[in-house]
């Protein structure tokens, strides 16, 4: 079954929406827009009543919240409905998520953290979820890689269709991430002529016929919109 991503022209790229269930890989630099599509994201599902966690570590609930509110597309109402929940990973709340009470050890925190918010997940029935960023990973898992790959081979065992945000300013330098997801998606912003260009292009989407190619991608009052038939030169 696929799933709207809520993002104005996105789902026809990808054949009508995302396979449910599945982990993929949002990458791209700083102000490309991953953070505001994640919003999208999240906002469809409670729209269409499911369950979603936002795990952030760039942003708080109020900070994200009031940066969403400047658009128009209902993220203040979806994330004070009872569909969404919240998490600052420096939060009290989500240190007891992810490492339990008192835990500092971070050999014994891999599967901890792994378990516990597998756990969460299933416990509390969430459909969706955002991770923002990978970060969140290094910064629990320092040069743990093996660690990392465990994390996300547990996050696409999960009965929810997951959004992990990867900071990237690179887009040939490829990382654990998107090996394993199970589609990979950039988001593009460059300058060019004078004027920043934006754009998103579907690197890998397992399941799904996609064209590789950079379509235009622009912001307005109700946030971001892709433009499938406006493409980008890379
Ligand atoms: N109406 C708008 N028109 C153009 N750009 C905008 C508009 N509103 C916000 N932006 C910019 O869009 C970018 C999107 O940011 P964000 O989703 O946080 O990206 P990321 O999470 O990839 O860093 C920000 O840099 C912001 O300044
Ligand atoms: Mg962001």
């Amino acid at each position: 079954m696929r799933v709207s991503t809520g993002v104005d022209g996105f789902d026809e790229l990808v054949d009508g929406g995302l396979l449910q269930d599945r982990l993929y890989v949002l990458s791209g630099p700083p102000g490309s827009g991953k953070t505001t599509f994640s919003s999208h994201f999240v906002t469809e599902g409670v729209r269409t009543g499911e369950k979603c966690l936002f795990l952030s570590m760039h942003e708080t609930e109020d900070e994200l919240t009031h940066d969403m509110s400047a658009y128009e597309f209902g993220f203040e109402k979806a994330a004070r409905s009872g569909k969404f929940q919240f998490r600052n990973v420096f939060d009290s709340n989500a240190k007891r998520l992810l490492k339990g009470p008192g835990g500092n050890d971070f050999s014994s925190g891999v599967k901890n953290m792994t378990n516990r918010l597998v756990s969460f997940i299933n416990s509390r029935e969430i459909n969706r979820l955002v991770i923002d960023s990978t970060m969140i990973l290094q910064y629990f898992y320092p040069d743990n890689n093996e660690a990392f790959v465990q994390f996300l081979t547990s996050l696409k065992r999960v009965d929810a269709t997951t959004l992990l945000i990867s900071e990237m300013t690179d887009p040939t330098s490829y990382a654990d991430e998107h090996y394993l997801a199970h589609g990979v998606v950039f988001m593009h912003n460059y300058l060019e002529g004078g004027g920043m260009h934006r754009g998103v292009q579907i690197v890998k989407m397992r399941g799904t016929d996609i064209d590789g190619d950079i379509h235009a991608v622009d912001f307005d009052d109700h946030g971001l919109h892709v433009r499938p038939d406006r493409k980008l030169e890379a």
